[in-house]
């Protein structure tokens, strides 16, 4: 059954975020008034806490849980206790709540971070249980894993429609492009960029550059958990990705070409490269609820530097 969103009330966490920002406006797009549009802040509801929680999900029809404390290799390494329990707590309190107030859909995001650190390519959702997911990112890749869990069991007993995502690694204009926190794309236009203001002669990048990475474009996320909000009611989790693949390598030399940038690049193997291989099966999500992503890698990726550097220019 497909699920009328126009006259739903939709509580969207996170949305504010470079992902949750591009939800609503798909939701928008789709006809969903804005003022049928919740997004609260973090500044003014926290929802690490229980009491928050249950004050967000009342008079909801469908949560889009999209909050989260996110970051690179180097991010999960330095906080690998909060990733844990904030991830943890904002997810299983906010489920809980909004199934004592009767919500009509959850829907709840995972990340690719949740699959085993030697997932046969392509990661099907069926082997997400295969084994540990790759040691940097496992705390969060847990945290999120356990949405699942809960999604499966009051599925089971609550007749609960709650429904699980997993996202690989996204990339678009509007990305966080601090050095402390990013993921591997917008560091890589950042280092390229301050490089080529400074004349530097190489960047320096980290790991070895032979692991491998799937990116699906934010717009394209956001365009595949509307319509699986819209068309899916099913307990088992659905991955959302592009189905390509790039070392970091050769993603490293599209961005310095893209960048214009011919310094040398070199590699820091004293740095992680975490886990081996990204790539998703994408079947599921054609499958079930018509999802296929449209933006081509490359051009994404020239959106997203053409963002970066007007913004730095303004
Ligand atoms: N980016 C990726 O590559 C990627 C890949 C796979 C999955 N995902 C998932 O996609 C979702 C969105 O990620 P993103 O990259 O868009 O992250 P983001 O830009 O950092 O957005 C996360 C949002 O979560 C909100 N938040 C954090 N802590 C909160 C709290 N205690 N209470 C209420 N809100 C809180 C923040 O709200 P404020 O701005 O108000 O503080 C922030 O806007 C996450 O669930 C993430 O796990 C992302």
């Amino acid at each position: 059954m497909i699920i009328d969103l126009q006259n739903k009330k939709i509580l969207v966490t996170g949305g504010a975020g470079f992902l949750g920002g591009r939800v609503v406006d798909a939701l928008v797009a789709r006809g969903v008034p804005r003022e049928n549009i919740s997004v609260p802040r973090s500044s003014e509801l926290d929802i690490r806490k229980w009491e928050n929680c249950e004050a967000a999900v009342r008079g909801q029809d469908i949560i889009i849980h999209l909050a989260a404390v996110v970051g690179g290799i180097g991010a999960n390494r330095e906080h690998p206790g909060s990733f844990f329990y904030e991830n943890l707590m904002m997810g299983v309190q906010l489920v809980e709540a909004a199934r004592l107030v009767g919500v009509k859909k959850f829907v709840a995001l995972g990340t690719v971070c949740a699959y085993p650190k030697f997932t046969p390519i392509p990661f099907k959702e069926d082997d997400l249980w295969v084994g540990y997911p790759e040691e940097t990112n496992a705390p969060y890749g847990l945290a999120k894993k356990m949405l699942l869990v809960q999604a499966q069991a009051y599925r089971q007993e609550y007749n609960f429609d709650a429904i699980y995502l997993l996202p690989v690694n996204l990339y678009g204009p509007g990305d966080n492009f601090d050095p402390k926190s990013s993921h591997v794309i917008p560091a890589l236009i950042k280092k390229v960029y301050d490089a080529k203001i400074a004349h530097a002669p190489f960047i320096e990048a980290w790991g070895t550059g032979s692991a491998s990475r799937e990116f699906l474009y934010v717009d394209d996320a956001a365009e595949g958990i509307v319509l699986a909000t819209e068309r899916y009611d099913k307990p088992e989790p659905v991955n959302i990705g592009s189905g390509m693949e790039i070392s970091i390598k050769d993603l490293t030399e599209l961005i310095c070409r893209l960048m214009d940038y011919h310094g040398e690049i070199r590699w820091d193997a004293t740095k992680p490269d975490g886990q081996p291989r990204r790539s998703l099966d994408v079947s599921r999500a054609e499958k079930e609820f018509g999802f296929k992503a449209k933006t081509d890698f490359e051009t994404g990726l020239k959106k997203t530097i053409d963002w970066y550097v007007v913004d730095r220019k303004n």
